[in-house]
């Protein structure tokens, strides 16, 4: 890695930041001696301008709509790859040999159960609760029924915890939302491939036989590759933050899965599938367009816009050919959601505001409408998220924990308070 500098002139005084580059796209200026050398923070809410850490694992080129895991273009990955081959990559940085993806597959095969006082746990939950509720609560307990892969100081107890959460996390999301629709648990089949496994998991019920129909499992598979890893999108940096304390595992990703929840992040398939539903039909778009547009109106187009994607989302291209495959494949010749989708993605595509904000459909907008169809209520659709995000959370956490110049993550800020100012007692306050 080369590095230059570049002068900061501040309050009077010239300093010096050195100025680091990385093998593809923008350099940093390295501003953390900034303080003592000034006394000065630098102000960046929403980390817009900040890098937080070195990291090898993805890039991506918000206005080349390129996305890359460990240099492979998500578009060749999500062709000729499946996703535990994807999971291998994330984290070890290199594509398995048949030998390595054998053992790997094998390995995540065998953690998938989950501890049975699990069941017992999950009993606990309102029937109505959300099942990403339940992945927050459950994927943190985890750490209460493994206690032999928390200490994070130990590398082969953090690949068992990795493991570990990379396998169950399937059987938990599954057993979420079994509890929702107040079906029993059903338990995973191991010699079934990690998509076809959940699928079962989700979908077979004890009465009957279940076959796994094979277009969708490698649709779901694909679904899952493309949501594997975002580079220090708002969960992942969740996950590194509450790594740098020397959390554990499980805890850390609980957190990412709380933060991807919200509806500008994960929650997003769930919010533009409605929005789809709500509109309803396609000569109701333009008021619509019409409210997204409106300064006055909170309304925006669920499914469209990025914070670094200026530019078609590589994976919402990769995603609406899935989202055909699917319904071809189901028989849904007309569906009114997805007459609504194109349309209004024309229509936006050609659309001054959108054109001049550089808001394009990102991976959400065509998600919804795909698992809709394969059978998996909206409340699933962050779950199914979460769980394909968990490899990419835990590459992250894996980097930051070897990285030796870690340290907790401590932001600063613009204090904008009241001064200093003595307590008055309850009887003085007018
Ligand atoms: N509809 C209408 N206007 C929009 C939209 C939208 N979907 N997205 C952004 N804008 C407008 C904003 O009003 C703002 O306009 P202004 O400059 O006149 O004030 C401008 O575009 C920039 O928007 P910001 O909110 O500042 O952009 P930011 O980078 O902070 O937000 C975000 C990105 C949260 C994704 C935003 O585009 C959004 O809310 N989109 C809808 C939710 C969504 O689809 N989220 C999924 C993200 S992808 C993922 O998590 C997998």
């Amino acid at each position: 890695m080369s590095t230059n500098s570049s002068t900061l002139n501040f309050d009077g005084r010239s300093v010096e930041l050195p100025v680091k580059n990385g093998t593809i796209g923008p350099s940093v200026v390295d501003i953390s001696k900034l303080y003592g050398q000034t006394g000065a923070f630098t102000y960046d809410p929403g980390f817009t301008s900040t890098a937080s850490c070195e990291s090898k694992i993805t890039y991506i080129d918000g206005d080349a709509g390129v996305l890359l895991y460990r240099g492979y273009p998500i578009e060749q990955l999500a062709e000729h790859g499946d996703f535990l081959e994807t999971c291998y990559l994330l984290l070890y940085g290199e594509l398995p040999t048949a030998a390595q993806k054998a053992d790997f597959d094998y390995r995540v095969t065998r953690h998938t159960m989950v501890h049975d006082q699990m069941n017992r746990f999950f009993q606990g939950f309102r029937r109505d609760a959300h099942p990403m509720a339940i992945m927050v609560a459950s994927v943190g307990a985890l750490s209460a029924f493994y206690h032999d892969s928390t200490d994070i100081s130990d590398p082969q107890q953090r690949m068992i915890a990795s493991m570990r959460m990379i396998a169950k996390m399937p059987t938990l999301a599954a057993m979420a939302y079994k509890y929702s629709v107040g079906q029993p648990f059903v338990y995973p089949q191991n010699d079934l491939d990690y998509t076809s496994n959940f699928l079962r998991m989700c979908f077979a019920v004890p009465c009957e036989e279940y076959k796994v129909n094979p277009v969708l499992s490698r649709a779901l598979d694909r679904i899952f590759i493309l949501h594997a890893d975002h580079e220090q999108n708002a969960s992942t940096s969740t996950v590194r933050l509450a790594g740098s304390s020397g959390a554990n595992p499980f805890a850390c990703i609980a957190a990412g899965i709380a933060c991807l929840w919200g509806p500008a992040h994960g929650g997003a398939n769930e919010a533009a599938l409605k929005m789809l539903e709500e509109i309803g039909t396609p000569d109701r778009i333009p008021q619509y367009i019409a409210k997204a547009k409106d300064k006055n109106d909170p309304f925006r187009l669920m499914g469209f816009g990025h914070r670094v994607y200026k530019n078609y989302d590589p994976r919402a291209r990769i995603m609406q050919k899935t989202t055909h495959e699917v319904l071809n494949e189901l028989g849904i010749k007309d569906d009114p959601l997805l007459d609504v989708a194109v349309e209004l993605e024309q229509i936006a595509l050609k659309d001054e505001y959108f054109l001049e904000k550089k808001l394009y459909p990102n991976i959400d907008f065509y998600s919804g409408i795909t698992l809709k169809a394969m059978g998996f209520p909206t409340s699933m659709f962050t779950v199914l998220f979460a769980l394909a995000r968990t490899v990419g959370w835990i590459a992250q956490w894996s980097e930051m924990i070897e990285d030796p110049s870690q340290r907790i993550g401590r932001p600063r800020q613009l204090y904008i308070g009241s001064p200093k100012r003595d307590y008055v007692t309850v009887a003085q306050r007018g």
